[in-house]
């Protein structure tokens, strides 16, 4: 099978999750499999590949290296779907690796592109949930200025999406080229203005904070003891998400009250204090692998 997705931190990944003789895993972003044939390498019972993105597993059911094998078991929908899906089963690593993959930016009808003209789309499953213009055609501007800001803290968040609707409202925005060129135009060195627009609006139009927060606690909570939860994330708001949600399995006070008012229980010892990043080695070779952060705990 031909990848797109090169895996990120992937060593880490594997170092991390701690992989034992007849372990059941569970890869929540299966992607282009390039961690979950890793894990599949290994001496493993059970892995649970999950992905929102039809297209991409009905590509790897006919051609991913372990399409056949009666220990990989695929699922398709979002986190929350999983939660439900795979019941009572207790896992002893969970991956989940955020964001979008290289093929689904490529990918220019997916609408992810800034480079290639799209649909205004950016949905990962195209068949389900509404496209980007949906949400365009009945967001005012403030509410759209509101996902600007708490997805992707963009600072101009107000004019920026006065700008969007303005333009769509008039015809003028029709595809993702024109959409990027909204933000500003590229800064030799410096990575594009409309990157964090993309960003943004993809979390919007997916739920992606509310699934984060929803379903990262509850994995948690399917994890066997000593089983071990990896999150990979690409922003810093999706980094401080992941943070919070540790610290609070963790047994540490996580509000911000003058007395603290936090209802602790210590489920998880956190295994990495700070973020795991990418190497200098690692961005040579991968520079989409920039911004990513690594974080896990292990339940008690
Ligand atoms: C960064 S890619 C994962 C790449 C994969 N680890 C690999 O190495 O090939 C993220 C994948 O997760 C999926 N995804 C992101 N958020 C999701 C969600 N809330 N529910 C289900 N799938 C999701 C996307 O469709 C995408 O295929």
């Amino acid at each position: 099978m031909e990848r797109l997705h090169r895996p990120v931190l992937l060593s880490e990944v594997i170092e991390n999750i701690k992989l034992i003789s007849g372990g059941v895993y569970a890869d929540l972003t299966f992607g282009e499999a390039g961690h979950s044939d890793v894990l599949l390498r290994n001496d493993i019972k059970l892995l649970v590949g999950n992905d929102q993105d039809r297209s991409t597993l009905d590509r790897y059911r006919t051609g991913g290296e372990y399409r056949d094998d009666p220990r990989l078991q695929l699922i398709e929908g979002p986190f929350s779907n999983f939660i439900k899906q795979t019941g009572e089963i207790l896992f002893d690593g969970i991956l989940v690796d955020l964001g979008v993959s290289t093929r689904q930016l490529l990918e220019a009808e997916r609408g992810f592109s800034l480079r290639q003209a799209g649909p205004l789309d950016m949905r990962m499953n195209p068949g389900v949930g509404e496209p980007l213009s949906d949400w365009l055609s009945r967001l005012t501007p403030e509410e759209l200025a509101d996902e600007l800001y708490r997805n992707a803290e963009i600072r101009e968040s107000r004019s920026l999406a006065r700008k969007i609707m303005a333009a769509f409202n008039e015809g003028a925005l029709t595809n993702t080229v024109e959409l990027a060129a909204i933000a500003g135009r590229k800064i030799p060195g410096k990575s594009h203005p409309a990157t964090a627009l993309f960003t943004a609006l993809r979390m919007m139009v997916n739920y992606e904070k509310a699934e984060m927060e929803q379903t990262i606690p509850a994995l948690i909570n399917r994890l066997n003891s000593k089983g071990r939860l990896v999150v990979i994330t690409f922003h810093s708001t999706e980094d401080r998400i992941i943070k919070k949600i540790f610290q609070k399995a963790a047994g540490r006070c996580v509000c911000e009250e003058p007395i603290c008012r936090c209802v602790k229980e210590e489920k998880v010892k956190l295994i990495t204090k700070k973020p795991i990043q990418t190497s200098e080695e690692e961005l040579r070779e991968n520079p989409r692998a920039r911004s990513a952060k690594l974080r896990c705990v292990e339940k008690i």
